[in-house]
């Protein structure tokens, strides 16, 4: 009778349709998460790693005054990026889903969905930003002064050579920072946005029957992170092929 039921009254459109408002939300916020965390954790490890440091004082009094304030720059840069991650990491991801729909856009009219990837994408970034920090920090600071020995730039020095080794050391863990964003967007229920979750949970609601709706909805959370994992273990052999 539930099959039944669930075929003729199209209920497994709340599955289908939540699975595509999952997949989407994800996907944008794993971007997002990616290009903050990268960013982020290239100014932190600056601060701590390749030293940074408070330029010393010389006699051309204008380059002296041009670094000097490129120094503090750099330091109010590095500070918010530390808040950032402070308050990000401090606080749970619902709390920040609620803020974001209810206070920073309480008042004007969005699509859910783009405050739901802004504030994934924005928590992923913080987590992002830690696991390559802790990558860039890995590398021996030989490879940084083989770099800028070889006349490479700081930037260069950053993009050439270090950050290729550390992405591919870090590789295992940004998977699964992807796998713990999809499922972290299960809360999304909260601001009424139907992902997979809710769907399932809306059919429960509606046929008083929760055991086949709740399997189904774990089955595909599961069948997508079992393809995630394999797709980074796959990209993970690859890159170890060229090791020895
Ligand atoms: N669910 C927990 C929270 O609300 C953990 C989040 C971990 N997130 C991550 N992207 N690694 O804080």
């Amino acid at each position: 009778q539930f099959y039944l039921n669930f075929i003729k009254d199209n209920r497994w459109k709340y599955l289908t349709d939540g699975l595509k408002t999952t997949l989407l939300i994800t996907f944008f916020a794993v971007i997002l998460g990616i290009v903050l965390g990268f960013l982020v954790a290239i100014v932190r490890s600056s601060a701590v790693k390749s030293g940074i440091k408070k330029p010393v004082r010389m006699k051309e009094k204008g380059v002296y005054i041009r670094k000097l304030l490129g120094y503090y720059l750099f330091k109010l840069v590095d500070f918010i990026c530390q808040l950032y991650l402070t308050v990000i990491r401090g606080t749970p991801t619902m709390i920040q889903l609620l803020i974001m729909y209810y206070v920073i856009f309480g008042s004007v009219s969005i699509d859910k969905r783009v405050v739901a990837i802004l504030a994934f994408g924005i928590n992923s970034g913080a987590y992002v930003a830690e696991i390559v920090r802790s990558g860039i920090m890995a590398i021996d600071i030989g490879q940084f002064e083989a770099g800028r020995s070889l006349g490479f730039g700081y930037a260069a020095t950053m993009w050439h050579i270090i950050l290729p080794q550390a992405l591919k050391n870090v590789l295992p863990a940004l998977g699964n920072e992807i796998i713990v964003l999809l499922k972290e967007t299960s809360i999304s229920g909260y601001i009424a946005l139907t992902d997979l979750t809710h769907g399932g949970n809306v059919i429960r609601s509606q046929t008083y029957s929760a055991f086949m709706p709740l399997l189904a909805v774990a089955l595909v959370y599961l069948a997508i992170v079992s393809l995630l994992a394999a797709g980074v273990s796959a990209l993970e052999r690859r890159l170890r092929t060229n090791e020895r």
